[in-house]
């Protein structure tokens, strides 16, 4: 395996704290909870994208890039980390955003604003032709555009979260403790096909949970193809010699509520249980739009 030699540009906090929930635990009436605090990553207000944006920007500044393109939901944290990661790197980022300009900015996207984005409005539809065309106009100006997926989801994003179950199974060892189960959102795919293929990596035995924030299970195994493609991806970019199929994926439909960034009535009680229990703040997306793409 040649992770450690595979181009990366340094953004995040690393390693990323984990701290018991003794009181949540408690309130619920058990079992054990543990939380690995990837919301402090450290880069503009922190989040998981910033793992994979390390190895994705490794890759752009290898190839030359000046530019990074990206595209996402309005309130797109992806897009919001990107952004400040070609801040960092002193890169120029254009953003495709869903929909339409709003009157004014708030959340993630006064953030991209902020953080020197170039935002380009599209309709979801067209969003594809449109993250073709952009580099191709860039390129034609002279830029050399390096073009992240959505959620930075592909083999290259993803080996962050290899990295970052090798993280944690370092971290359980040094304090002595197993996991039975590890669960985390899954939207884009590179944070569960990367968890899979650092679980296999690290011979990690716990139970993975992927939540899908804005998916259904009405489209057959459509996402765990997805995912196997983006894991044997992984696999083969950091010369890992394993192969994934559908069945190493698992996904939990059922906690979709309102659908992708709606905040109900459950999403409020899990904000409010872990502010009051634990002094953990979750991430209330700052609207209510469904705007139908991943974050
Ligand atoms: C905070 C947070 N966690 C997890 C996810 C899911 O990660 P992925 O897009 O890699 O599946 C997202 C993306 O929507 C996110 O914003």
């Amino acid at each position: 395996m040649r992770i450690e030699v595979c181009p990366r540009f340094p953004l995040a906090q690393l390693p990323t704290p984990i701290e018991e929930l003794k009181s949540l635990s408690r309130e619920l009436g058990g079992p054990e909870l543990l939380i690995k605090r990837d919301d402090q990553t450290g880069l503009a207000l922190g989040g998981n994208k910033t793992r994979k944006l390390e190895f994705l920007l490794g890759q752009a500044l290898e190839q030359g890039a000046d530019t990074l393109v990206t595209a996402g939901a309005v309130q797109s944290n992806h897009c919001r980390q990107t952004a400040a990661a070609a801040a960092r790197a002193g890169l120029c980022c254009e953003l495709l955003l869903n929909g339409t300009k709003p009157e004014l900015p708030n959340g993630n996207l006064l953030l991209d604003e902020l953080l020197g984005a170039r935002i380009h409005w599209v309709q979801p539809s067209k969003r594809e032709a449109k993250l073709n065309e952009i580099p191709d106009q860039l390129r034609n100006e002279g830029s050399k555009p390096y073009i992240i997926p959505v959620g930075g989801s592909n083999g290259v994003g993803a080996t962050g979260y290899v990295l970052a179950m090798m993280e944690l199974a370092e971290q359980l060892n040094g304090m002595n403790r197993c996991v039975d189960h590890v669960v985390f959102a899954s939207s884009s795919g590179g944070t569960q096909a990367g968890i899979v293929v650092g679980a296999k990596v690290t011979g990690f035995t716990g139970k993975l949970h992927g939540v899908s924030i804005d998916k259904d299970d009405s489209d057959g195994a459509t996402y765990e193809c997805e995912l196997a493609d983006i894991a044997n991806e992984t696999a083969k970019y950091i010369g890992f010699n394993a192969h994934f199929a559908t069945q190493d994926f698992n996904v939990l439909y059922d906690y979709l509520g309102g659908g992708y960034g709606v905040v109900g009535d459950l999403e409020c009680e899990v904000i409010r249980l872990l502010a009051s229990r634990e002094g953990i703040v979750f991430d209330p997306l700052l609207h209510r739009a469904r705007d139908g793409s991943a974050g």
